[in-house]
């Protein structure tokens, strides 16, 4: 069944949890989409995971449509949402827009996600009103990692928890179809849940979210620089995946790869009648 901004929130309503996992490639969208995903996000989360930065500051507008074309091309099912990238949506409303139009244009993807609550609020209402559905994401945002000084839990004060509220609310009235909560305390989480109509999708977030997404590396064990608290490690992959690997090495010096079922064959008498 193909998924859509209004079965996020006919999910909510009904009290389905919603599932979504990042992917960056077409091999990963498609295993992920057939294996009955809600909605894959193509996050700007690809500068650390595929392309090897430190944080996603350095994540350009046009890697994130190089990578959404890809999975849009394995994906046939799920939502596919492609994560704005830094500076992308801070300039002017005119270039918001734009930016936003071309993820979905050249990209292909559904929606688009963007970092922030009151700050963006213009930048939310404008791109809606282009009809392109948006999706919030507040909590830790990596985006102001320097800002926030790390990759820390947000929402433990009262005032910051406030502000969380606060913010969830405008962007449900800005018109986005879903908030993306990451790194509060599950009770924070629910109360943001239970302050909006619109679903939240946790990441880091505890069990009250409507939804849950996880960086699919993350999950498999793809990625090992360092594995935030919230992450299930459901595979360990990278083990798997080296122990392949060495087997390969062994039998190649072995002699054990390529066999015969492997290789083309032709009549031996051509060669013999070559040779002569
Ligand atoms: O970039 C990303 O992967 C994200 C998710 C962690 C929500 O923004
Ligand atoms: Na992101």
């Amino acid at each position: 069944m193909k998924k859509t901004v209004s079965y996020f929130k006919e999910a909510k309503k009904s009290g389905k949890k919603i599932t979504m996992l990042t992917a960056y490639d077409y091999s990963m969208a498609k295993i992920i989409d057939e294996a009955g995903i809600d909605g894959i996000l193509v996050g700007d989360s690809l500068g650390m995971v595929a392309l090897g930065y430190e944080n996603t500051l350095s994540v350009t507008l046009d890697d994130m449509i190089h990578h959404i074309k890809a999975v849009v091309k394995g994906a046939k099912n799920a939502l596919i949402v492609g994560d704005m990238p830094f500076l992308s949506y801070h300039v002017s409303v005119e270039e918001s827009i734009k930016n936003a139009g071309r993820l979905i244009q050249e990209g292909g993807c559904h929606a688009v996600k963007l970092e922030g609550g009151v700050e963006v609020l213009d930048k939310v209402k404008a791109i809606v009103k282009a009809q392109i559905p948006v999706m919030g994401h507040i909590g830790l945002t990596p985006q102001s990692v320097n800002l926030l000084g790390g990759f820390k839990v947000q929402g433990k004060s009262k005032e910051q928890i406030k502000k969380l509220v606060e913010d969830a609310k405008y962007l449900e009235e800005a018109g986005v179809f879903a908030i993306v909560l990451e790194a509060v305390p599950d009770e924070v989480a629910k109360l943001i849940t239970e302050s909006v109509s619109i679903p939240t999708i946790g990441i880091g977030a505890g069990r009250f979210c409507d939804g849950q997404i996880l960086v699919v590396n993350d999950m498999l064990g793809l990625f090992s620089d360092f594995v935030p608290k919230f992450v299930k490690r459901y595979r360990n992959l990278k083990e798997d995946i080296q122990g392949a690997i060495k087997e390969y090495i062994e039998d190649v010096q072995n002699g054990g790869f390529p066999e015969d079922i492997h290789s083309f064959k032709i009549d031996k008498t051509i060669i013999e009648e070559i040779k002569k």
